[in-house]
């Protein structure tokens, strides 16, 4: 185990209060109050009538209107956001919306923000703002930043379980937050080790176990395909392992019960090695960590929701780089497992570190295993930005993990993974080859990894497509974007 000395700089999270208010619309004092507006009106409050006949508000979703000095208002400003067709209005919907109109008054230098959505989507509304508040801004120095000071979620004075929704959202934000803060790091400020000094931190904070597994501990059980690609860097690798447990854990007692483990890819940088990538927008392979930060952030929410199973979170964390000790194509190496590898291309470094963090984990004692990797170019050919791509080895996981991302927004989309496919990885020289050729470059890696699931029940979830926004959006800031942290944080919660 490592001891750590030195902590990084932390990882500050700004600071926005967010409170319910048990009061009308009309009473609440605030800088603005949000309102939706669906399609079809039905608004008459605040003016809204007049502003719907002159065509100024028609209901479409996301259209902003912004109102100031209402009458018979308490709030300074009014912001009618379009919610589109009633029946179309989900918690999705709202969180969105939530996050096009908190990131609209922020630009104004809007501060407390109320809003007056359904009661019962308090936690998406809540989630919309704190996500949308986020800035990848560490770096800039200039003052004139901005940011919402305060959310105000109204409810009438009936509706139940409010507040929990409220507080279940900004655990959940601040999670995914946290994560974007962590992909957003650059490579100098983020090596392996800092990473794992991130999650020693976070893990010390709620009250989590977190153990950092060093270069010899690795040696000692034999991770060869994890430090092949790790020797490369002057950066030494770690094996990071944070403990999540139940008060009473689940199942009859003397009987081990459901474990489940959270493996993600921890790639601070990701050079391609000496299979060098080409220049061009590789300073982008900072987000190479993006499965592992997603571990960290889920594990932070999983420690405040407190779900019923043990969850262990398994983070290699390695930088891919092509310096003088460096793996090189053609190289065999031997995994945790006992399988050997012939590595044919040095950038397919993420399964091979996987490989030996999945077979660790099940050495463990975890039951059931999802894992989160930026793991190929190929499923953004395949699904694009939109889509996370799922593959599993097991159809009860995969639907449990397909419910949750559903339920939580995280579009994902389950590809096919059948035995066959292993022929693409076949090598003349070693039991498997790194890498399977052209064709179906996601598929290959996920068989690649589910030659060391073996028969553990496993969802692999490629995010190389949807963990990074090129674009900003109305209601995210473009950079890290902290999927699929709630898809995790739901999967644990609802495990039954
Ligand atoms: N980190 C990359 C995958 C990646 C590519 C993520 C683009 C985000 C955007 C991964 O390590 C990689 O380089 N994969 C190779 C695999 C190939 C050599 C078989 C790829 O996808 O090109
Ligand atoms: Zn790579
Ligand atoms: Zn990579």
């Amino acid at each position: 185990m490592v001891r750590l000395r030195r902590l990084s700089p932390s990882c500050k999270i700004r600071n926005m209060r967010i409170i319910t208010e048990r009061k009308s619309p009309e009473q609440v004092s605030a800088d603005a109050l949000v309102l939706p507006v669906f399609e079809g009106g039905g608004e008459r409050r605040f003016g809204a009538v007049e502003l719907a006949e002159a065509g100024e508000i028609t209901g479409k979703f996301g259209e902003l209107t912004l109102v100031h000095h209402p009458q018979n208002v308490a709030a300074h400003r009014v912001l009618f956001a379009g919610a589109g067709k009633p029946d179309k209005f989900d918690s999705a919907a709202a969180r969105k919306l939530a996050g096009i109109a908190a990131r609209h008054l922020k630009g104004k230098s809007v501060k407390r923000i109320a809003f007056a959505f359904d009661p019962a989507m308090a936690d998406a509304v809540v989630e919309g703002a704190v996500l949308g508040n986020f800035e990848p801004d560490r770096y800039r120095t200039a003052n004139d930043k901005k940011s919402i000071d305060q959310v105000i979620v109204l409810a009438d004075g009936v509706a139940p379980g409010v507040e929990q929704a409220v507080e279940r959202g900004r655990v959940i934000a601040e999670a995914q937050n946290l994560t974007r803060e962590l992909v957003n790091e650059p490579a100098n400020r983020l090596t392996p080790r800092l990473l794992a000094e991130a999650a020693f931190r976070m893990a010390a904070g709620h009250g989590l176990e977190c153990e950092i597994l060093d270069r010899p501990q690795m040696e000692k059980l034999g991770m060869g395909a994890l430090l092949g690609v790790a020797q490369g860097s002057a950066e030494p690798p770690a094996l990071i392992v944070i403990r999540y447990r139940p008060a009473s854990p689940p199942g009859p007692s003397g009987y081990p019960g459901p474990h489940l483990g959270l493996v993600g890819k921890g790639v601070t940088f990701d050079t391609g090695g000496i299979s060098i990538k080409p220049a061009d927008g590789m300073e982008k392979m900072k987000y190479d960590m993006g499965g592992g930060a997603a571990m960290i952030g889920a594990l932070q929410a999983v420690a405040q929701i407190k779900p019923a199973i043990p969850v262990t979170a398994f983070i290699p964390a390695v930088e891919n780089m092509p310096g003088s000790r460096a793996q090189r194509p053609g190289d065999i190496v031997t995994a945790m497992s006992g399988k050997t590898i012939e590595v044919i291309n040095t950038d397919a470094e993420g399964r091979l570190i996987l490989a030996d963090a999945i077979t660790y984990a099940r050495r463990q004692g975890c039951t059931h295993l999802v894992d989160a990797a930026t793991l190929t170019g190929a499923i953004v050919v395949a699904l694009g930005h939109l889509n996370i791509g799922l593959f599993s080895n097991d159809d009860a996981l995969r639907d449990r993990v397909l419910a949750a991302a559903s339920a939580e927004g995280e579009r994902t989309w389950a590809m096919p993974l059948d035995e066959d496919y292993k022929d693409y990885l076949k090598s003349a020289f070693a039991d498997l080859a790194n890498v399977g050729g052209r064709w179906g470059g996601a598929i290959t890696a996920a068989m690649f990894l589910k030659e060391f699931a073996e028969d553990t029940p496993w969802v692999h979830l490629d995010i190389a497509g949807t963990a990074w926004l090129d674009e900003e959006k109305p209601y995210l800031a473009k950079g890290p974007t902290g999927v699929p942290v709630r898809t995790l944080v739901r999967l644990a919660a609802e495990w039954k």
